[in-house]
């Protein structure tokens, strides 16, 4: 009895002292319900902010000003997988050190690229809602202290945008798979094949052809390597979109030619730097643009959803996953499946900050035919 009771007292003492240094952003997503009863208590609650609408002024214009200086993260500043993220933080449209509210991301997204509202809440919220803590309404943008340092001994719950297979992904353009063991870090050796592409396929700069010959090498390159290769949705579509958004996000609004510089790619990709007297994007760049472009970059080489079977060179596609014919599908099962999966018994307050969010996710789609998922209960 006295063994036993001495037993759940230390047991009692360790949740406590997880809860205690449970990080104010740290995900719930995943945990079990006794977990989550513990860290609670230890969360300050901050009421759900609606999505900010669009900007007044879309215009391109100067967003490297006296206002946004580039000043490198500190030790302590948190970076991720994200190149656009990551630049708005080295440049102060979001807090520098890499934690903020999902309306902070997308006001700063607009801001700093022109990012258009549909794709800006779509997106931020299908992150948030994965990666975010819900009751702090705060996401952190990476699990690490800086762009190029170690990464921290860190639970997953801290990993931030660096969780791997909600939201980040294989066959990223600069960054290699979660299942080589780093998912997050800029990849010279990644760089250096991407500039090889570029002087193949575009005379240098980065435009749709080479993000369609790339795309599809590091599909190839994925399948070859990396036994647990994955590419289903929602990693499919969303590494589609990311091969299109250098080209309309980081090439300079006054040109807007969809052709961009390797050297300006290195400064976003590598060191998270606008570069000197940046404008951004002249028209807002939403849903369907990205569309537009993603058409561009897969009908060259059209593959399907699916993924490698434990072996590499085993790719099976997956008839189960949404594709590019299927837009609801990737919300509907993204909400039924990996949102609610990974908070199975959520209850009270954070059922209902899921739910709040889950109709942020859909706000974008009202109008678009594709029927919200009813609210959980
Ligand atoms: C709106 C909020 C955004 C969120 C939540 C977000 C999140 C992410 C995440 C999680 C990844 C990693 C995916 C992976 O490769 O496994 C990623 C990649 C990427 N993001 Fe963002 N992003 C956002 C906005 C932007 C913006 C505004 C830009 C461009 C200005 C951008 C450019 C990119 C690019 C180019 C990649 C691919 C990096 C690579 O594969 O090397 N993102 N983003
Ligand atoms: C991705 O990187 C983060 C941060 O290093 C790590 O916590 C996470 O486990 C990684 N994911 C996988 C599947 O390796
Ligand atoms: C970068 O990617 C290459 C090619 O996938 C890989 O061989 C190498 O180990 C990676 N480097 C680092 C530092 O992760
Ligand atoms: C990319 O650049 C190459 C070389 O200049 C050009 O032939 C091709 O049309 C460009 N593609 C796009 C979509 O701009």
């Amino acid at each position: 009895m006295a063994s036993h009771f001495f037993l759940r007292m230390v047991c009692a003492l360790s949740i406590i002292h997880a809860a205690n240094s449970f990080p104010t952003y740290g995900s719930l997503a995943g945990l079990s319900a006794a977990e989550i009863r513990e860290i609670m208590p230890t969360l300050h609650r901050r009421a759900v902010e609606p999505p900010p609408g669009p900007m007044k002024d879309t215009s391109a214009k100067l967003v490297f000003d006296p206002a946004h200086p580039f000043i490198a993260p500190k030790s302590t500043d948190i970076r991720g997988p994200c190149p656009g993220l990551n630049t708005l933080a080295s440049h102060g449209y979001l807090p520098r050190n890499g934690i903020a509210t999902p309306a902070q991301i997308v006001n700063a997204v607009q801001e700093g690229f022109n990012m258009g509202n549909d794709l800006a809440i779509f997106v931020t919220y299908a992150a948030f809602l994965v990666d975010g803590n819900l009751i702090t309404n705060l996401l952190s943008i990476g699990g690490k202290t800086s762009a190029t340092g170690p990464d921290p001994p860190a639970p997953a719950s801290v990993a931030g945008l660096n969780t791997h297979a909600v939201f980040e992904g294989d066959a990223s353009t600069t960054r290699g798979d979660a299942f080589f063991g780093d998912n997050h870090s800029f990849n010279e050796t990644l760089f250096d094949e991407l500039t090889t592409f570029s002087n193949k396929f575009g005379a240098g700069f980065y435009n749709l052809s080479v993000a369609a010959e790339f795309r599809f090498q590091r599909i190839q390159d994925s399948i070859a390597t990396n036994p647990q290769f994955s590419f289903i949705s929602p990693r499919y579509f969303t590494a589609y979109a990311e091969s299109v958004f250098p080209v309309v996000f980081f090439v300079d609004g006054r040109q807007s030619n969809g052709q961009l510089d390797m050297n300006v790619a290195r400064g976003f990709f590598q060191t998270n730097t606008f570069p000197q007297g940046f404008f951004r994007s002249g028209t807002p760049i939403g849903i369907s643009n990205i569309g537009a472009g993603i058409q561009e970059v897969f009908l060259p080489h059209p593959i399907a959803p699916g993924g490698n079977n434990g072996a590499v060179n085993t790719f099976t596609p997956n008839p189960n996953s949404a594709d590019f014919t299927q837009f609801c599908k990737l919300y509907t099962d993204y909400v039924t499946n990996t949102v609610r999966g990974l908070y199975p018994t959520a209850e009270g307050p954070l059922l209902d900050a899921l739910n709040a969010n889950l109709n942020f996710l859909y706000q974008p789609l009202q109008g678009s035919g594709c029927p919200q998922v009813p609210a959980f209960t």
